[in-house]
């Protein structure tokens, strides 16, 4: 089947660079190739800034399914579904709580990055795709040769990524062993229009009525100024039914927010582990010898990113707002939605740990409430 773990340093060379098609062969490709390899490096490493999300993902997992999803359908909207590795882990969950069957909607402007959630997903399910869904998932059903040669050797997750990412908008769902996801995935910037992403999303023809549980997981919400935020979450809660939820994590900034010993120290040690953006933000840096930086500011409470050229001007590359844990969860419930659990990593509980400083993390499942219920 297919083979999950991408090999090192073969993306542009050798046999992978061959099998892309020239005009995917593009910054977007690269960025997912090093996404997906910094995620499969750091995901079972709790002290990184990922592994650490992952962490909170299991503990809110475990709390929230206890027979909820027993014998339902449900739809997993995988928002900026990134490499889809953690929606692996949602999925995993959701069967092991006896969900009935599980479509999964990855949602990414990285089309290249959907394409590796999507390959997860199909994979996790260890059951031999047909050579029908192969040819669906390369979208290429008119090459009968290259299908055979996907379905009988290990070809990577890099390759197959790069010769499956058509831009056609030719949509078709694959059914594996309770899953059933598209061949690509959706296009569609979902903080700009809610209203647009959910359309594309039902529109599919596979979604189905169930629970719906919307993932917006990597602390993708704090990259976002606070109106887009709040605007993002309520047009969200008008989109879901009552009873789906919201799977959300964010970053946590030192509390209190004083001016004791440990806060620098444990300053140094965040922006030190959100370093590692750099794996992929460097294809976007217009400067050759650039240096990466990466600086907490306590003003904006915002960790921003920049490449520092060499003549000493910055490219600002963006920033990611840092939140105090009950702004984020009293900024839930103003959306309209129900806490249902909450988790944060080890290292930060809410008198500041001086002994593991670190990157915090928060992860919630929130509930859109039934009429009437508190
Ligand atoms: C921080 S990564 C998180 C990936 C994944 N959820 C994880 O936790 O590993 C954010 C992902 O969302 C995508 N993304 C961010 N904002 C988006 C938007 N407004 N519309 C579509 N995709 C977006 C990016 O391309 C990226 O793959």
């Amino acid at each position: 089947m297919f083979q999950t773990e991408t090999q090192r340093g073969d993306q542009g060379s050798g046999v992978s660079y061959l099998l892309l098609p020239r005009r995917n062969h593009d910054r977007g490709f690269a960025i997912a190739v090093a996404f997906n390899q910094l995620v499969e490096d750091h995901f079972h490493d709790p002290t990184t800034k990922i592994g650490k999300e992952v962490i909170c993902l299991e503990r809110v997992l475990n709390e929230t399914l206890d027979g909820r999803f027993s014998g339902k359908r449900v739809n997993l909207i995988d928002l900026g579904a990134g490499n889809g590795q953690k929606a692996v882990l949602v999925l995993e969950a959701l069967l092991r709580d006896d969900a009935q069957a599980v479509d999964y909607f990855p949602i990414d402007r990285n089309r290249y990055l959907s394409k590796y959630a999507i390959f997860k997903v199909i994979s996790s399910r260890r059951v031999q795709p047909t050579r029908r869904d192969i040819a669906a998932l390369l979208c290429r059903p008119n090459e009968p040769e290259l299908v055979e040669q996907v379905a009988t050797e290990n070809v990577s997750l890099d390759e197959l990524v790069a010769m499956s990412c058509d831009t056609s908008d030719h949509l078709a769902p694959i059914e594996l062993g309770g899953v059933t996801a598209p061949n690509q995935g959706l296009d569609v910037d979902f903080v700009r229009d809610a209203a647009a992403t959910y359309r594309a999303v039902r529109e599919l023809g596979w979604y189905r009525e169930g629970i719906t549980i919307h993932c917006l997981l990597g602390r993708t919400i704090g990259n976002y100024a606070a109106q887009a935020r709040r605007r993002f979450l309520s047009d969200l809660q008008q989109e879901m039914s009552p009873g789906d939820l919201l799977l959300l994590d964010a970053g946590l900034r030192p509390e209190p927010d004083s001016d004791s010993e440990a806060v620098p120290r444990w300053i140094r040690q965040m922006e030190k582990d959100y370093l590692v953006g750099e794996h992929f933000m460097r294809f976007e840096a217009d400067t050759e010898g650039s240096a990466f930086q990466v600086d907490y500011d306590r003003t904006s409470k915002k960790v921003r990113y920049g490449f520092k050229r060499p003549d000493g001007s910055i490219q600002k590359m963006g920033s990611s707002y840092l939140f105090h844990a009950s702004e984020l969860l009293d900024t839930l419930r103003e959306s309209g939605l129900r806490i249902l659990c909450s988790q944060t990593s080890a290292e930060h509980p809410p008198a500041m740990s001086t002994t593991s400083p670190g990157s915090g993390c928060m992860t919630i499942v929130a509930e859109k409430p039934h009429e009437g219920s508190p």
